[in-house]
């Protein structure tokens, strides 16, 4: 068991790849951005260090090169749950049997949540400023970097350390399928090869506006029917079940080997999915850090127009 989570995780390291890769991270942060409420940001912004400028899209990726210092390499595996399941025969993730002695990315929001409200609450009473507490600026920027994570389909399962040991071809490259899903595919998408770091895609503003309209082929109220930071254990369960499902529904359904994924039809196929899961990572980090800061769920109506907004607080359905 032990040398082959070790063999695991040292073909994890090898490959160096990790999550969505750095300027998706942070054009996730710079679109919930645009959902944060005034107070959420004034207080948030005590938070941050100043270097940040008061921008959660800045500090998004932090946590990917804080993963891959000797310092915080503890936190390395918080990126992602490695289910045991079989994709594509079936997909499962359980908490107790998936989640690693030393943390996943199911228990990091939940310890990072928790370590985030209360800075907030030592921000309102005038205890916090500047960003001159480490642990609170960390978990501020774990916390936006992980509900990023756990979108990412690979990120939620455990087949070749989520997909890193599987060789595929992208646009004649030999790469390995999760840096398919980390960047190639959302590149493709955007027809883009890299997004800006400091402002904010049409790209990703334009998901910004699908979400505002409710305009995915399933709606946000499925997405959010879990998203009270007071639960933020079981959410973020539910939210690995959510990526974990489409390794069976697509990532390994679909024909990827002796294929170019970029022109076979995958990445094409892939465009809605990352559309969807990158959405889905933009509206909950909105809503959980507005959640933590006013109360669970208090803004979160507001933020999507839609008649039955099902998934808010006061008719919260409890997963
Ligand atoms: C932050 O803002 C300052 C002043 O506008 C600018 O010089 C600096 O480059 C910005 N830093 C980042 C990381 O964008
Ligand atoms: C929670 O986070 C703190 C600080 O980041 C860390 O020291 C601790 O080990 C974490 N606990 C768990 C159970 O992951
Ligand atoms: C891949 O290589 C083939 C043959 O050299 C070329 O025709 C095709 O345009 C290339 N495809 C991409 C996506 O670069
Ligand atoms: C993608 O970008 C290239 C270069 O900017 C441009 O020539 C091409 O028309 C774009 N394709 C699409 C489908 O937008
Ligand atoms: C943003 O991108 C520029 C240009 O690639 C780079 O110099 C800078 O370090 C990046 N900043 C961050 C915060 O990633």
């Amino acid at each position: 068991m032990l040398v082959n989570s070790l063999l695991i995780a040292s073909a994890f390291m090898a490959t160096s790849i990790y999550a969505w890769n750095k300027d998706v991270h942070q054009q996730i942060g710079h679109a919930a951005e645009h959902l944060l409420t005034p107070s959420t940001k004034s207080i948030l912004y005590q938070i941050l260090e100043p270097h940040y400028n008061n921008s959660i899209g800045l500090a998004a990726a932090w946590a990917d090169d804080y993963a891959h210092t000797p310092k915080g390499a503890f936190s390395y595996q918080w990126h992602w749950i490695d289910s045991a399941d079989d994709a594509p025969r079936y997909c499962n993730v359980y908490y107790h049997r998936d989640c690693s002695a030393g943390g996943c990315v199911v228990s990091a929001i939940a310890n990072q949540t928790q370590i985030l409200k209360s800075c907030i609450d030592r921000v309102k009473a005038g205890e916090l400023l500047n960003g001159e507490d480490t642990t609170c600026s960390q978990a501020l920027k774990w916390v936006v970097h992980f509900l990023g994570d756990i979108a990412q389909p690979l990120h939620a399962s455990g087949r070749k350390a989520g997909g890193n040991g599987i060789e595929v071809v992208f646009g004649n490259k030999t790469t390995e399928l999760h840096a398919v899903w980390d960047g190639y595919i959302p590149y493709a998408d955007a027809n883009v090869t890299s997004f800006p770091n400091t402002t904010i895609h049409p790209f990703f503003s334009n998901l910004l506006s699908r979400i505002h309209a409710d305009d995915f082929d399933l709606p946000t109220s499925e997405w959010m029917a879990c998203s009270n930071p007071s639960r933020a254990l079981e959410c973020a369960l539910n939210w690995a079940r959510d990526s974990n499902a489409l390794n069976c529904d697509y990532v390994y359904a679909k024909d990827i080997d002796g294929v170019d994924l970029a022109t076979s039809g995958y990445a094409s196929g892939a465009f809605p999915i990352v559309e969807l899961q990158t959405s889905k990572a933009i509206l909950r980090l909105g809503t959980w850090l507005n959640g933590l800061v006013d109360g669970q769920g208090s803004h979160a109506q507001s933020l999507v127009v839609q008649t039955d907004p099902s998934w808010s607080m006061d008719s919260d359905r409890g997963e």
